[in-house]
């Protein structure tokens, strides 16, 4: 790459028109004002043409180009993009032009089989490349906005692979009541977040992208604004107050389990019997069971009819009381 300034558009047509033999004037017109149209990697060769120079004849055009390294080689290895089409234009996007390559393109107009002489243009893409807008959407959250950048679309390669060093220059500022803040950021994720804004509050965002090596800047993107929430519906709060029911829901079920022996105790208290009462039902003792006394001690036993109702008889609940439906003598 030669440091010299190549913004200059090299145009060459016409400078050397050769005369051959002078047959009768119909000398067929070379293409003018030949220009590069580049956008987002999409090339194109265009061009002017004398109107009216073809006559009745129908006129076509051959564009055809080559690494300008090529040049010295005899002869150069011409490359046809477009071959006899008729349009004033050649779509150059296909052949995928290195980017940082420099290159010849020359075209010719050619009227009923004669050829006019070559119209050339040197080209360089990175220095001609032009970065349309991005595309840039808001979403509020609160008092926080979220900056989503969208590349403009590339022809045949993505955005960070041809513009490796490109940065994002984002602009913003409060628009109601009236343009209080300005800032400027410079960053390369293609997501940011503004966050700690004004809340109830209009903002208005702006995005350009910039390429150090290429001399035009990108162009900017258009002026998206969004209203900023209520403190209130900041999601931090929910985030909060769902914290807090977890930590609750966690301490309860901690709780549970630590003391759960005490709670049962305490839901279901055990039968607290006479120690001597205790003794006497000892299964290791059987011979003091009324049931094993000897049967001419025994009173009558009269069966009486249970009249409690079931609630009663499940209250105290746990422990199941031994039913006294029995009296001994
Ligand atoms: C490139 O841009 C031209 C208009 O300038 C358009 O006609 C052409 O379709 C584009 N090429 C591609 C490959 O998108
Ligand atoms: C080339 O461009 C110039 C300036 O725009 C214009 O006057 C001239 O007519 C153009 N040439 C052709 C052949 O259209
Ligand atoms: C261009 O088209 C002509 C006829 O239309 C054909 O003879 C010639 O071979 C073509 N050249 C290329 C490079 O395709
Ligand atoms: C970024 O954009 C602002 C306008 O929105 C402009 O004033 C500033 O010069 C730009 N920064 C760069 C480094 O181009």
């Amino acid at each position: 790459m030669s440091a010299a300034p190549r913004h200059r558009v090299a145009l060459l047509y016409g400078l050397l028109l050769f005369f051959c033999g002078g047959a009768d004037g119909s000398e067929v017109p070379p293409p003018q004002n030949v220009t590069t149209k580049t956008l987002n990697t999409n090339y194109t060769l265009s061009w002017d043409w004398a109107p009216g120079a073809a006559g009745t004849h129908a006129v076509t055009f051959t564009t055809q180009y080559v690494p300008k390294h090529e040049l010295n080689r005899k002869p150069p290895n011409w490359i046809t993009a477009c071959n006899q089409t008729s349009h004033r234009s050649c779509d150059l996007t296909r052949f995928k032009l290195l980017f940082l390559g420099n290159f010849m393109l020359r075209v010719r107009a050619t009227v009923d089989g004669r050829h006019s002489e070559w119209a050339q243009k040197e080209f360089c893409p990175y220095e001609e490349a032009f970065i349309g807008p991005p595309d840039v959407t808001l979403h509020v959250t609160g008092t926080s906005l979220e900056v989503i950048i969208k590349d403009p679309v590339f022809k045949y390669s993505e955005l960070r692979e041809v513009y490796t060093s490109a940065t994002y220059n984002i602009t913003y500022w409060k628009s109601s009541p009236k343009e209080e803040v300005k800032k400027i950021l410079q960053m390369r994720q293609d997501q940011v977040v503004l966050s700690n804004l004004d809340p109830m509050s209009e903002y208005c965002v702006q995005v350009q992208i910039i390429y150090d090596m290429n001399p035009r800047p990108g162009e900017y993107s258009d002026v998206v604004c969004e209203r900023t929430g209520d403190v209130d519906a900041a999601p931090w709060v929910a985030a909060v107050v769902a914290f807090v029911v977890m930590a609750a829901v966690v301490a309860l079920v901690v709780a549970l389990v630590v003391y759960w022996t005490r709670i049962s105790k305490f839901l279901c208290p055990e039968v607290v019997l006479p120690p001597h009462f205790k003794e006497s039902l000892l299964p290791a003792n059987p011979s003091i069971y009324p049931v094993s006394l000897p049967s001419e001690h025994c009173d009558q036993v009269s069966i009486i009819a249970d009249h409690r109702t079931e609630e009663e008889e499940e209250e105290g609940g746990c422990s199941t009381q031994p039913d006294t439906s029995q009296e001994g003598g």
